[in-house]
């Protein structure tokens, strides 16, 4: 029997709550289409981090490497410095594995209203290793910004020196925003490839250039240059605070919404919240090496440890991860299930989306339908 090795990395806040559903909606695949899963748990987060003072060790990045690929739930905790787990963790993981496109479908289903009225189907393809996310910045508190940088992803190294001085002295911080030829023209074909799988005509790009010419000028003739590969589809380029404005009004109109990597941080929660909730919003980090699969939200410590988190955006992780290692039937097999789970409505539903069912007994109800 195929067995598929799986590293499956829970996190804080829901993390663990949510994957845990997913981890048995892939096992429940698994039994029904004659698959496999070996899952092997890696403990990085807060606590392990408040424990040991480590993130993330070179050596979990080795194992991880020989795995076919990974479900992380979400880190960061209240408790730790912002930036700590995140990028220690997460980040580091993207840019190990050059994760390079951080893919987060956003659909409505039947039975979850969008909570303005419209529908839903749009896809985000963020760019998952540059713009401000470079990590090129530095703090000064004497007015004199100076300090060397360095940056490695998989297409390049990167070094140099960030350098500015404020004749007031006074205490300022800078963090600069990075593209590469070669980082925009990969994300796009991906998009544009997309786009022709999906049967659209356009791709939107979320940019810019009009207050930040430079950074999101670049971003705009590249991605101009790189559209020229496929004629069939059209390139719109759009202000992001003008998409939001239009997603908000009209969803509909959107399909593939390429975005640089801030900006599609923040279109991916808006798209989800259309949805009906973050609680719904999945999303894989891709690229040729190993990719990983976690929800577009965090690990809402709000809410943690009180069984109202929705874990079908982990589940239809789950099903992302299952479609990448060819096992297309079992993610059908779970997708449907999640959609007849969410058709029938009512107390039934998660939390979230205004019933009364606590995360593993939403997670019960979609696997007992995987059957
Ligand atoms: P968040 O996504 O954790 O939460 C935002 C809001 O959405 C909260 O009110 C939360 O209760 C709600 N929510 C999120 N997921 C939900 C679910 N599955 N079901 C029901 N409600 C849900 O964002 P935040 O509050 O900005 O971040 C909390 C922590 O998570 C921070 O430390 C942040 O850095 C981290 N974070 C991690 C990831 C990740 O690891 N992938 C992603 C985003 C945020
Ligand atoms: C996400 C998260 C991360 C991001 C944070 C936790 C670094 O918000 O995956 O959407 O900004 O990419
Ligand atoms: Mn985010």
């Amino acid at each position: 029997m195929k067995t598929y090795k799986i590293a499956w990395l829970p996190g804080d806040g829901i993390g663990p709550e949510v994957t845990e559903e997913a981890r048995k909606a892939v096992d429940a695949a698994g039994a029904r289409h004659g698959f496999k899963v070996e899952w092997a748990r890696y403990p990085f987060g807060a606590t392990h981090y408040g424990r040991t003072g480590e993130t993330l060790p070179d050596s979990a990045l080795s194992e991880m490497a020989l795995c076919d690929a990974m479900l992380l739930g979400a880190v960061g905790a209240p408790s730790i410095k912002p930036g700590i787990l995140e990028r220690g963790i997460l980040l580091k993981l993207r840019f190990h594995f050059d994760q390079y496109v951080n893919l987060r479908p956003a659909r409505s289903y039947e039975g979850v209203p969008c909570p303005i009225g419209g529908r839903v189907n749009s896809i985000v393809v963020r760019e998952n290793t540059e713009d401000f996310y470079m990590g090129v910045g530095a703090t000064a508190e004497s007015g004199n910004i100076d300090a060397p940088f360095e940056a490695e992803r998989g297409l390049y190294k990167v070094s140099g020196r960030l350098s500015a001085a404020f004749s007031s002295g006074c205490a300022a911080a800078a963090q600069v925003g990075v593209l590469t030829r070669p980082g925009v023209e990969r994300v796009t074909r991906y998009a544009f490839k997309l786009a022709e799988e999906r049967g659209e005509k356009e791709v939107t790009l979320a940019s810019k250039a009009n207050a930040v010419p430079i950074l999101y000028g670049f971003l705009d003739e590249e991605t101009r240059r790189v559209a020229g590969e496929f004629p069939g589809v059209s390139l719109k380029i759009q202000n992001v605070d003008a998409l939001c404005y239009h997603l908000v009004r009209n969803p509909a109109n959107y399909g593939v919404i390429l975005c640089p990597n801030l900006f599609g941080d923040i279109v991916s929660d808006l798209l989800s919240g259309l949805t009906g909730g973050l609680g719904l919003g999945a999303g894989g980090n891709i690229g040729d090496k190993l990719s990983m699969f976690e929800p577009v939200h965090g690990s809402a410590p709000d809410i943690a440890g009180t069984g109202k988190a929705n874990p079908l955006a982990a589940v239809l992780c789950a099903a992302m991860m299952l479609n990448h290692l060819g096992e297309s039937e079992g993610a059908r097999s779970v997708e449907r299930a999640l959609e007849s789970y969410l058709a029938e409505g009512g107390a039934k539903k998660p939390v979230e989306l205004g019933g009364s069912a606590l995360c593993a007994e939403v997670g019960d109800a979609v696997v007992k339908k995987i059957g």
